[in-house]
């Protein structure tokens, strides 16, 4: 059995993660356990470390966290028929989400536990460190678009199906989770409308927007909303702040469907120093009232959604079985936001989340394994 390593997160709000040896988990018959050769960091990485006990509740420290991850397969679950020992794969690891919640199924550590729907094959052509950034962004996107009780969109195929006449607006285009909402919109047959800085208005239209305005312009919204005007709207995805205010008014003036799926939860900036839980709650709750209010003066349905849901139901499968491992084999799905490799090793994984924190701008920070 091989021997194995993690970075573990002692307790919220403690750091640095504490590197030591962890117990390697077989895989379950629907599970498959691999060794993480790049691992990519996420906003949920160092929230979970900051905020973790106003969040994710239900984690019991120490916890390995950590959702993106790519390396090859070393163990196969007695019910899997789709990989086998030695194959290159991406997946999204789901310690932290509810229904899993064990370190084994976290990806800050050497030997990862992957269930089969979460995981994609990953083409000799492409490196760990390139296929490393897409599981959370490409999951979360796939939340919003696809689920049926979200935006409700038609899923994505190789190759691309009739275009659906509908549009899409992704407000947050350079995010990690809005280089694969573009993506996964158009793979799926509609235009998109998206926002970021100028500086990467060329990545956001490379994969696939068709027009893409500054978020920071005082004329976005109604700028969007003249670009609308001859589409119909397939709802929105709002990512980053201010963005479901945003997304609101604008779906508000368009035609077609008026639904935000939002991502980005509502936290007090800058943060509070004193009586931080106290102050953050009644954030939270004073900003959703809020939003729950416009949203249902203005005609618009919001939901907030979770990047992991996508593996209890139909949308796991759909994404990393039926499209993402067609795409990826053919070259028309990029792996965006490109990687910037922060270094190597479990001891570089708390510098790569402080680093992540600090802000990126079209980047994902990678730690190799
Ligand atoms: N609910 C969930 O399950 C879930 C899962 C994953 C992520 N999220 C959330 O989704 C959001 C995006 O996450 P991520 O990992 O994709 O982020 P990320 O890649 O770390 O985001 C960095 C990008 O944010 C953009 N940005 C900054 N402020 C913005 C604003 N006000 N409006 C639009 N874009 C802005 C910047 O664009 P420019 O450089 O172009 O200015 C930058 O490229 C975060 O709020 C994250 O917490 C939620």
């Amino acid at each position: 059995m091989p021997s194995n390593k993690a970075a573990y997160l002692e307790k919220v709000h403690v750091s640095p993660f504490q590197v030591r040896d962890a117990p390697y988990t077989s895989p379950g018959p629907k599970e498959i356990v691999i060794r993480n050769r790049a691992v990519a960091i996420n906003p949920i990485d160092w929230i979970l470390q900051d905020k973790g006990d106003l969040t994710f509740t239900w984690i019991k420290h120490p916890f390995v966290l950590g959702s993106d991850t790519a390396g090859e397969v070393v163990e196969v679950g007695s019910g899997i028929t789709r990989f086998q020992v030695g194959d290159r794969v991406c997946g999204l690891a789901l310690a932290t989400d509810k229904h899993y919640n064990r370190s084994a199924e976290g990806a800050f550590q050497l030997y990862t536990i992957l269930q089969d729907n979460m995981a994609s094959p990953v083409p000799a052509t492409m490196s760990y460190e390139e296929a490393s950034v897409i599981p959370l962004g490409l999951s979360t996107a796939a939340c919003a678009l696809f689920q049926r009780d979200v935006l409700g969109l038609q899923h994505p195929k190789v190759p691309t199906p009739q275009p659906t006449g509908k549009t899409l607006l992704v407000w947050g285009g350079s995010t990690s989770v809005g280089c694969n909402a573009i993506q996964l919109a158009v793979a799926a047959g509609y235009d998109v409308i998206t926002t970021s800085s100028p500086r990467n208005f060329e990545l956001v239209k490379k994969l696939g927007a068709t027009e893409a305005f500054d978020y920071n312009s005082p004329t976005v919204v109604n700028d969007i909303v003249k670009a609308f005007e001859g589409r119909t709207s397939a709802g929105a995805l709002a990512l980053g702040k201010g963005s479901a205010d945003a997304c609101i008014d604008i779906l508000s003036r368009c035609k077609g469907d008026k639904f935000v799926a939002m991502a980005t939860f509502p936290l007090p900036d800058p943060e509070p120093t004193r009586l931080v839980l106290l102050q953050t709650i009644i954030y939270f709750v004073s900003a959703n009232i809020r939003l729950s209010i416009k949203s249902a003066l203005k005609g618009i349905k919001t939901k907030f959604i979770n990047g992991s849901d996508l593996a209890q139901n139909e949308v796991g499968k759909a994404m990393f079985e039926d499209f993402l491992p067609h795409a990826l084999a053919n070259n028309s799905y990029i792996c965006a936001p490109e990687p910037q490799v922060f270094g190597s090793g479990l001891e570089m994984l708390q510098a790569a989340c402080d680093l992540q924190k600090k802000g990126v701008s079209a980047k994902k920070i990678v730690v190799t394994l």
